[in-house]
């Protein structure tokens, strides 16, 4: 294997994580999967070339192999939709990115053979709660949890920039998938025929298409002028209630029964103010800049897709 072309992923058993695999084995990437159970990354990532045993902390016997890798793209973090944030969940969801950002920084400088390309994993949550302004790569961050989250995930990450690998923090909106993620978990409710927007619809949603956030993934891994944080969204973001609408429109099912933001704050708690109550509005600046074309640049055609 030529060490030239070795890409160490970590979330590589994730939703992204997988669709990306597959693209670097299309592309002649040798992956090697750094996973906390790589056994099961065995079956959910069957094309990797090699599967480490890997743990969130700052060092361990994994990071010898990161010596003479190609780059490194570090997906890995507890899911942030995955329960309500309670003290202890909210440390794990802050640990699994930044410790193990940390560890993998320690790794790529200690290494003989540095390497060439660090793209770590981020979120448009660094944005925080926005009205309408249109936010590019340049925008403030904001003040919440999910944004002081990204704020020092992507300081973690912006360490290896310094000691001469070039770095790229791939700021992700919701990523549009049919069986996992956000929309499979909007379906039930349309299929139904009780789905609708979340109160107050206004709130934006800046989303992608699985195929496009692995595009902008590549983007950020081969085109060496990306340096930085680069937003990860298709050029339209929509407002929940524009977004609700074309989601029925394209299954064939009314929107009309809205879900109330207060409720939602009861059953899961600040993770619904975060994720569901508020938004921004986030736009791909940077990849356009650099001649990113998308194949889902419109929210209709990405859904038909989908959910054909
Ligand atoms: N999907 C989205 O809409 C979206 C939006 C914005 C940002 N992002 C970010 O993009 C990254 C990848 O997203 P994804 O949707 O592919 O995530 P995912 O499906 O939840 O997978 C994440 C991977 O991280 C590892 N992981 C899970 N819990 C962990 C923990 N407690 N500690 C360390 N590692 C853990 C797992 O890999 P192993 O079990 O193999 O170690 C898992 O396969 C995440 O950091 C996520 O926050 C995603």
């Amino acid at each position: 294997m030529s060490d030239q072309r070795r890409v160490v992923v970590t979330g590589a058993t994730g939703l992204i994580g997988r669709a990306l695999c597959k693209k670097l084995h299309e592309r002649g990437y040798a992956v090697m999967v750094f996973s906390r159970s790589p056994d099961k990354a065995r079956q959910a990532v069957p094309e990797a070339a090699e599967y480490v045993a890997w743990q969130v902390a700052e060092t361990g016997e994994w990071a010898a192999a990161i010596d003479g890798a190609y780059a490194v793209i570090s997906l890995a973090g507890a899911s942030i939709a995955g329960q309500r944030w309670n003290e202890t969940y909210k440390r794990e969801l802050y640990d699994s990115r930044i410790v193990a950002t940390r560890g993998l920084v320690k790794a790529m400088e200690q290494a003989q053979t540095k390497p060439k390309v660090f793209v770590s994993g981020s979120a448009v949550g660094y944005y925080g709660w926005c009205d309408d302004t249109p936010l590019d790569e340049d925008a403030a961050p904001g003040k919440d949890f999910l944004a002081q989250l990204c704020m020092d995930w992507e300081r973690e990450a912006a360490a290896a920039e310094q000691i001469g690998i070039r770095t790229s923090m791939v700021r992700t909106g919701i990523v549009l998938d049919k069986a996992e993620g956000a929309l499979s978990q909007l379906l039930l409710p349309f299929k139904m025929f009780v789905g609708g927007p979340v109160l107050p619809g206004k709130q934006w949603l800046s989303w992608i298409h699985l195929v496009d956030q692995v595009g902008i993934i590549m983007l950020a891994l081969e085109d060496e002028r990306v340096h930085g944080p680069i937003n990860a969204t298709a050029p339209t973001p929509q407002t929940n209630r524009d977004f609700s609408a074309t989601l029925a429109h394209v299954m064939g099912r009314p929107s009309w029964l809205p879900i109330p933001g207060f409720g939602l704050q009861l059953l899961f708690g600040e993770m619904a103010d975060a994720l569901l109550i508020h938004g921004q509005r986030v736009l791909p600046h940077k990849a356009q800049e650099h001649g990113y074309q998308f194949t889902y640049p419109t929210l209709e055609p990405a859904l038909q897709k989908l959910l054909s």
